[in-house]
C-alpha cells in the first residue's frame, strides 16, 4: 500500500440495495458487496419503504464486515467514509447515514457526504477517469437530467424532466401492461420482441433541453384502455417497442443537441436506466457517427451500488467536503 493512496469506504442504502464498497483513488474497485432486497419487494409489486429500512438494519453490519474481509483490509486501512445522504427513501437513507456516522466516530475517519446522483455519474469513473468537459445524461427512477461538467464535481444543470422521470415512466408502463416488478428491464426486453406499430407521440419535441414523459405515459394508458373497451387485445411487445422507441428517440435527440450546442466531445450516461439496451445501443451508434467519446457504466454499476458512491466520495474528499457527525439524511435534495 502506497502512503499517498486514498481508500474510500462507500455506503449506499438509498432504496432497496444495501451496498458497501472500497475504492482506491476514485478509480480502482477493491471490493464491493451488494445485498439486494428485490426478491422481497417483488412480492408487493414495488419497493415497500418500511420493509426496506428494516432489511437495511438487519444487513448493514454484515455487509460492511464482508466487504472489509473480501478486501483483506481493516478499518485502519480506510482513509475516509463516503455515504449517500440523499435523495431517496428517508428510512433507508437513515440506516446508511447512521452506520457512516458510527464508523467515522469510532475509527476517527473523515465523513464525506455524497449525493446519490453524483454517485451515478461517478460510476463512469470506475476503471478509467472521466474526461472533461462533458455532458452527463442522467436517467434513473427519480431523475432525468442533462448536466454540464467542466471538471470534477462541477455540476451545471442544463435541462431536466418537467414531470415524470424516465425510469418512473418505464415502471408505470410496465404496470399498465401487467409486467411484474421490476418493470423497466422487462419492458426493455419485450421491446425487442415487438414492432413499432402504435402511434405514440414523441414527447416534448421542442427546442428546449427539457423532457416530459407524463404525456407519453398517458398515451399508453389511453391506448390500453381504448383497446380493452373495444374488446381488442393489445400486443404488449409491440406497445413496449413503440414506447421504448419514443423514449430513446427523444433522449438521443436532446442529448446530441446539447453536446453540439455546448461544444463538448465527451458524453457519459448515468443512472439505473443507463442499463436500458435501447438507449445504450442507440447512443453507441450515434456517438460513433458523430465522433463523440461515449462512456456508459458496465451494467453492474448502472443500478444502485456503493462503488459509485466511493468513487464520487474520493473527489468530494479531495475537495475537502466533510460532514459533521450530525449529518442528516435528506429525501429530496438538489445535485451538488
Ligand atoms: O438508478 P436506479 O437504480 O434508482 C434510482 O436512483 O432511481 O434506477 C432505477 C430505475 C427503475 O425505474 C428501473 O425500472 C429502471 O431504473 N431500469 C430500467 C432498466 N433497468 C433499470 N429502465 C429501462 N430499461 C432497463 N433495462
Ligand atoms: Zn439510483
Amino acid at each position: 500500500m502506497n502512503k499517498e493512496d486514498v481508500f474510500i469506504l462507500g455506503i449506499e442504502s438509498s432504496c432497496d440495495e444495501t451496498s458497501i464498497s472500497i475504492v482506491k483513488n476514485g478509480v480502482e474497485e477493491i471490493s464491493t458487496v451488494i445485498l439486494s432486497q428485490m426478491d422481497t419487494h417483488a412480492n408487493y409489486g414495488g419497493v415497500v419503504p418500511e420493509i426496506a429500512s428494516r432489511m437495511h438494519v438487519e444487513n448493514i453490519t454484515i455487509v460492511i464486515e464482508e466487504c472489509l474481509n473480501k478486501a483483506n483490509m481493516t478499518m485502519d486501512d480506510i482513509t475516509a467514509i463516503a455515504v449517500t445522504y440523499g435523495p431517496g427513501l428517508i428510512g433507508s437513507l437513515l440506516i446508511g447515514v447512521v452506520a457512516a456516522q458510527t464508523l467515522s466516530y469510532i475509527y476517527n475517519k473523515p465523513l464525506v457526504p455524497v449525493h446519490h446522483i453524483a454517485g451515478h455519474i461517478y460510476a463512469n469513473n470506475i476503471g478509467k477517469e472521466m474526461q472533461y468537459p462533458l455532458i452527463a445524461l442522467v436517467v434513473s427512477g427519480g431523475h432525468t437530467e442533462l448536466i454540464y461538467m467542466e471538471d470534477n464535481y462541477s455540476f451545471k444543470k442544463i435541462g431536466g424532466t418537467l414531470d415524470d422521470a424516465v425510469g418512473e415512466a418505464y415502471d408505470k408502463v410496465a404496470r399498465i401492461i401487467k409486467v411484474p416488478y421490476p418493470g423497466g428491464p422487462l419492458v426493455d426486453k419485450m421491446s425487442y420482441e415487438g414492432n413499432d406499430v402504435y402511434d405514440l407521440p414523441l414527447p416534448l419535441d421542442d427546442d428546449t433541453y427539457n423532457f416530459s414523459f407524463s404525456g407519453l405515459k398517458s398515451a399508453v394508458i389511453n391506448l390500453a384502455h381504448n383497446e380493452e373497451q373495444r374488446g381488442n387485445e393489445i400486443n404488449k411487445n409491440d406497445l413496449a417497442c413503440s414506447f421504448q422507441k419514443r423514449v430513446v428517440d427523444i433522449l438521443t435527440k436532446k442529448t446530441l443537441k446539447t453536446i453540439k450546442e455546448y461544444n463538448v466531445s465527451n458524453l457519459i450516461v448515468a443512472g439505473g436506466v443507463a442499463a436500458n439496451s435501447g438507449i445504450r445501443n442507440r447512443l453507441i451508434e450515434e456517438c460513433k457517427n458523430n465522433n463523440i467519446n461515449l462512456t456508459i457504466p458496465e451494467l453492474k454499476y448502472c443500478t444502485d451500488n456503493a462503488t459509485m458512491i466511493a468513487a464520487a466520495g474520493y473527489y468530494a474528499y479531495k475537495l475537502g467536503r466533510r460532514a459533521d457527525i450530525d449529518l442528516k439524511a435528506t429525501a429530496v435534495t438538489e445535485l451538488n
